[in-house]
């Protein structure tokens, strides 16, 4: 497959395991042109997450650009990172490593507005952390909407309940009016939520067969996995992990394995439900493709597939070079 006829992406990531999962996964899909890296707070810092960006492209040997998004969500006083379910650096029970890279000169927004301007109609967002880098970019510049094609987010519960809350998943709850900005604009989001995120569940014998199908990234899938289903064994008492951001990107290349319901969505911007998603028909607002409905069984082969292909399709990378 040429470059030209690749679907092209960015990524907006605040990695964090399963971003990381997402990320080595879209760089092996030979579908895919991953454009760049754009990075949020979330699961860590904004720069834990740039770093830990520049590192997952150099690990793969991707050349593309990573550029450094938002510190704090728009209006409200930020979360603690979420460290607890992602470890001290973001990588489970890994150290930080240090990237040689630097990140791109522009800021996310300005980095998203410039490069889906320059490349008008081709690239979707694919926004896996909190949306602030994105609302930030509507504001600058409105009509942003008309130059991408299309925008798929790992956020939202949209008829189940939160994960953080009753009512809140983190993503939309770490910045409630900035998730808001981005259901309210001309463009039709495609969410991809806790509704059909969480019956999507990875166990340790299919990581560890990840790891030993493959090289260096494999082995460091299945690492970063542990740390993940230590957290996700207290919630569901089992050794499960949750592939929430992965699911987002296999919505972007395969939407066929989703089940949507069309319906405009608004965000609960205070009080107990704050962060939300409610759907809600009435809205005089562009409907979103809520995902109600997944195929678990051929979106889990398709994310194993892929995974176990990372440290290949790396090394024809390092052939090419
Ligand atoms: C989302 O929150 C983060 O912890 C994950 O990376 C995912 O994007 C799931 O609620
Ligand atoms: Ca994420």
């Amino acid at each position: 497959m040429t470059n030209k006829s690749k679907q092209k992406i960015i990524i907006d990531t605040d990695p964090g395991i399963d971003d990381a999962m997402a990320i080595h996964m879209a760089f092996a899909d030979p579908r895919l042109d991953v454009v760049g890296l754009t990075t949020i707070f979330g699961n860590v810092n904004v720069d834990e997450a740039t770093r830990n960006a520049l590192y997952l492209a150099e690990q793969a040997h991707y050349k593309l650009d990573v550029a450094r998004g938002a510190e704090v969500p728009l209006v409200q006083v930020p979360n603690t990172p979420s460290y607890h379910v992602h470890g001290d650096d973001g990588f489970g029970d890994l150290p930080a490593q240090s990237p040689k890279q630097a990140p791109h000169a522009l800021d996310a927004a300005d980095y998203i507005i410039q490069t889906c301007r320059a490349h008008s109609g081709e690239i979707s967002l694919c926004p896996v952390g909190p949306l602030t880098n994105i609302a930030i970019a509507l504001q600058r510049d409105p009509d942003l909407v008309n130059h991408v094609k299309s925008v798929v987010i790992m956020g939202g519960a949209g008829f189940v309940p939160g994960n953080v809350s009753d009512y809140a998943e983190a993503n939309i709850w770490n910045d409630p009016h900035a998730a808001d900005i981005v259901f309210a604009a001309e463009w039709e989001v495609v969410m991809i939520g806790l509704d059909v995120t969480t019956q999507v569940m990875i166990t340790p014998p299919e990581y560890k067969s990840i790891a030993d199908a493959s090289g260096p990234i494999g082995k460091f899938i299945y690492d970063i996995s542990a740390f993940y289903t230590r957290f996700y064994a207290t919630i569901y008492h089992d050794d499960v992990c949750v592939l929430h951001d992965p699911c987002a990107v296999i919505a972007l290349t395969d939407p066929h394995l989703f089940e949507y319901r069309k319906m405009p969505v608004h965000v609960i911007c205070d009080g107990p439900a704050i962060g939300q998603t409610v759907p809600d028909a009435s809205l005089p607002r562009h409907a979103a493709k809520i995902a109600i409905g997944v195929d678990v069984d051929a979106v889990k082969a398709h994310y194993l597939d892929l995974s176990k292909m990372a440290d290949d399709k790396t090394a024809d990378r390092q052939k090419a070079v």
